[in-house]
Order: structure tokens, then C-alpha cells, then sequence
């Protein structure tokens, strides 16, 4: 019976409609259709994307492409918009949700929710570097950042931890010590991490359990 209905394309999840029987059914996330009504509703869409570089982090562009563009038909819903910036060149773990006050308490500087990056520099890291990260760089224009772990992993790689989001930070960070990043990669926020096995691209719902773990 329920195997017909599908075949007979009666069945839709988000936009898409399933007309394989064998179809598994990995609703987290997403709504379903049966006869255009729906049978299984989710209030907000939480999606876990990791963005390719050359993409814009913002909800709509003119001339260029944004990740809300890239996002697979199926996982699309109307009011979707990324949680804070990605630099056009950064790539990595990006959070795209319709649920405002979830953005908000993500990217809140009160919150202290550390981002971690893996940043390629086009010069050699030193203690010293790590020294003044950890005190707090007061970037060109006299702003103060607040104090960032800086992890050297190689003699030109980085893992940088912050716990705030302003304006090409991390780039500007490095300028202040006359390294230029050429590679940006973002590979947590807070407890949601990258995972290793995603291609450039792909969107991922992130699980009821994700979202407890994120909020502790
Ligand atoms: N800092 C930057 O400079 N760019 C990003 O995309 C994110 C953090």
C-alpha cells in the first residue's frame, strides 16, 4: 500500500518527490508530503554544509552564486540564511538554519563559542606568534581582539581557535604579525565539527542530538 503511494509519486520530502519504494527514509530534519499534506513537520531546519571556496555566504547575489544557492532541492525551505560570514575563500564548516534566535545565540560574542580554523600562512609561525594570540591582538585599526589559541601544527599551518566573528578577523589577526593566509578552513563551532568524510558541497541535517549537545 505504502509502497504504491510512493511509486504513484504521493510521497514528498521537502520539495522533492520519492518515487522509489526502496527509498530510506532519513526524515531528520526535513518534511514529508503525503497527498500535499504534510505528515511530518520540522519548525526550523538546521543544516551543516561544508562550503566550497568561490561561493558568497550570503542568501541571495545578483551576479554571484551563495550557499544558500547550492543547497540540494530537497533540504531547501523559504527564510534559510547562514549562521554569521565565511570569507568568499574560506571553505569549511558553515551552520544554515531559519531559526534566528539559534543564529543569534551562535555567533553572540557573550556566548564565548569557539570557532576553530585551520589557516595555511604564506610565511613561518614563531612561539612568539602564539605568545601575542594568546594575549589578545590589537588588529591596524586599534581594535582589540580577544585573547585566541594558536595551535602551530606545521611550520606555515595553523589551528586557530576564536571567540568572536568580526570582519576578515582571522586574516587581519595574521597581518598584525606580517603573515597573509593563503588557505582558510573552518573546522568547528563549539561542539558541531566538520566531518571528515564530507565533500566539498554536501549539506547534512544536523541531528535532534547535534542541537541538545551544541545548547549544554
Ligand atoms: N576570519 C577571516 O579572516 N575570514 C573568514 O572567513 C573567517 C574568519
Amino acid at each position: 500500500m505504502a509502497k504504491t503511494q510512493i511509486h504513484r509519486g504521493k510521497v514528498k520530502i521537502g520539495e522533492t518527490v520519492i518515487r522509489d519504494p526502496s527509498f530510506i527514509f532519513d526524515v531528520e530534519g526535513q518534511d514529508v508530503f503525503y497527498k500535499g499534506q504534510k505528515v511530518f513537520y520540522n519548525e526550523f531546519y538546521y543544516i551543516l554544509m561544508d562550503k566550497p571556496k568561490g561561493v558568497l555566504c550570503a542568501t541571495e547575489d545578483k551576479n554571484q552564486t551563495t550557499v544558500i544557492d547550492i543547497i540540494p532541492e530537497e533540504m531547501r525551505r523559504n527564510g534559510l540564511a547562514p549562521v554569521g560570514r565565511l570569507d568568499k575563500d574560506t571553505t569549511g564548516l558553515l551552520v544554515i538554519t531559519d531559526d534566528g534566535d539559534f543564529a543569534h545565540r551562535c555567533i553572540a560574542p557573550s556566548k564565548k563559542i569557539g570557532k576553530t580554523y585551520i589557516a595555511t600562512l604564506d610565511g613561518d609561525l614563531t612561539e612568539e606568534m602564539r605568545q601575542k594570540f594568546k594575549e589578545g591582538i590589537i588588529l591596524a585599526d586599534k581594535t582589540e581582539c580577544k585573547p585566541a589559541e594558536l595551535e602551530i601544527i606545521d611550520r606555515n599551518v595553523a589551528k586557530l581557535t576564536i571567540t568572536e566573528g568580526k570582519y576578515h578577523q582571522i586574516k587581519r589577526m595574521f597581518g598584525t604579525v606580517g603573515l597573509g593566509v593563503n588557505e582558510l578552513r573552518r573546522i568547528s563551532i563549539g561542539s558541531f565539527i566538520l566531518p571528515d568524510d564530507m565533500k566539498s558541497g554536501e549539506c547534512r541535517f544536523l541531528s535532534a542530538e547535534d542541537l541538545a549537545k551544541f545548547e549544554q
